[in-house]
């Protein structure tokens, strides 16, 4: 198992404009490190520069106890996969897992033996003798991973491996690589869009942003106590309600509704005594029926506009009474089902009435006006 680190590495393709800025990393041996952000913000840049098929411009990349900074890509004992796979469309699935034994001349007998050690693994047994366009997407990213991992790699790079498979299978395919990595114990980092497979996979996630590191963390504890609003809003199934607010003499004012200071935990009143203008954002699946509560809880007010139903959930649209225009409007994540408190109380209101949504204070996320958190928390050390 190797520990990789980066050490303030840059890239930039064009003259003023950074790719990456100073870029620090390091994932600890056996780790599965997922790196998210949105696209252009360097992440297949990064796993590139790792891989030595891009050049950095500065800093420097360890891998175990060797600095590959300038080292050759053969020479690294990386392998990556890539979105598309990019298999060989005219060797077979056994060829394609043999290429890269081959390349590191190893005996024939060997190969042999490794072929279906790895074929047998990844249950690819029966399709040895296909060629990938015989193949469904989900066996073409078996192979691609059978031909990551015969080589017994010091590091995994993992683009986005999953994008080109039906929900379904990316769901199945998502554990199969967990188990995987688990198994071989080899240190992983995994780039992909999708946050619900980031946060499954993940020992740590680092969220990017425009070249930089927003935070890095435990998925659970990124959602719990992000560092920033970018990084609030990108876990979660739906975005929090973000809403303008002030701290006047000791009390969170949000249009018309109002919190004690001393409500708060402690850490957090501290923080926010003596601001005035904040933000706070309100997690909809936090969002509850007054009733539904049974101790001190910050309260708003409003009218249910619109309800959206996914599977087994309910998203609920209000318009929020609070006063400000910021917080005109709220949603709330409720349960599908009439005995769920949220959906009941919502179902039984008429049009012209108002419904009282609460939130416990301990689950209100603060916010300055930069966007960054208030009492919190911050980001690992990276
Ligand atoms: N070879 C290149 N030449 C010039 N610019 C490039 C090159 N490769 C990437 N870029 C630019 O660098 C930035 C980061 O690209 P990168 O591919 O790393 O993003 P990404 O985070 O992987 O995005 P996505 O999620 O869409 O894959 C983008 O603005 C992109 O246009
Ligand atoms: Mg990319």
């Amino acid at each position: 198992m190797h520990k990789l680190v980066l050490r303030s590495v840059t890239k930039s393709y064009a003259a003023g404009s950074a790719v990456l800025k100073p870029f620090d990393l390091v994932a600890q041996a056996g780790e599965l490190v997922v790196l998210v952000g949105p696209s252009g913000c360097g992440k297949s840049t990064l796993l590139k520069l790792i891989a030595g098929l891009e050049k950095l411009d500065d800093g420097q990349i360890l891998l175990g106890e060797r600095d590959i900074t300038n080292v050759e890509p053969r020479h690294r004992r990386i392998a990556m996969v890539f979105q598309n796979y990019a298999l060989y469309p005219h060797l077979s699935v056994r060829e394609n897992l043999a290429y890269p034994l081959r390349r590191q001349k190893l005996r024939a007998a060997d190969i042999v033996l490794k072929v279906s050690a790895v074929a047998r693994q990844l249950r690819l047994d029966e399709l040895l003798d296909r060629r990938p366009s015989q193949l469904s997407g989900g066996q073409k990213q078996r192979v691609a991973m059978g031909r990551a991992i015969i080589r017994e790699p010091d590091l995994f790079l993992l683009d986005e491996p999953l994008s080109n498979l039906d929900a379904a299978l990316r769901t199945h395919v998502r554990g199969e690589i967990r188990d995987l990595q688990r198994r071989l114990g080899t240190t992983m980092i995994y780039v992909t869009h999708d946050q619900v497979e980031a946060q499954t996979l993940a020992d740590r996630l680092v969220i990017m942003r425009n070249g930089e590191v927003q935070q890095v963390g435990p998925p659970q504890e990124i959602y719990e106590r992000p560092a920033n609003i970018f990084a609030a809003a990108f876990l979660g199934t739906a975005p929090p309600n973000f809403l303008a607010g002030r701290i006047v003499d000791d009390r969170v004012e949000i249009g018309q509704a109002s919190l004690p200071l001393a409500d708060l935990p402690g850490e957090c009143r501290t923080a926010l005594a003596g601001r005035e203008q904040i933000y706070v954002g309100l997690r909809p699946e936090m969002l509850r029926p007054t009733c539904d509560l049974d101790r001190d809880h910050f309260v708003l007010r409003g009218k249910v506009i619109r309800r959206e139903i996914v599977g087994n959930s309910q998203n609920v649209h209000f318009r929020s009474e609070a006063g400000s225009a910021d917080a005109a409007k709220l949603s709330a994540l409720a349960g599908r089902h009439l005995s769920d408190e949220l959906v009941w109380t919502t179902e039984r209101a008429g049009t012209d009435d108002a419904v009282e949504l609460g939130i416990r204070p301990e689950s209100i996320l603060f916010f300055d006006t930069d966007g960054v958190a208030i009492g919190a928390h911050g980001s690992d050390a990276l």
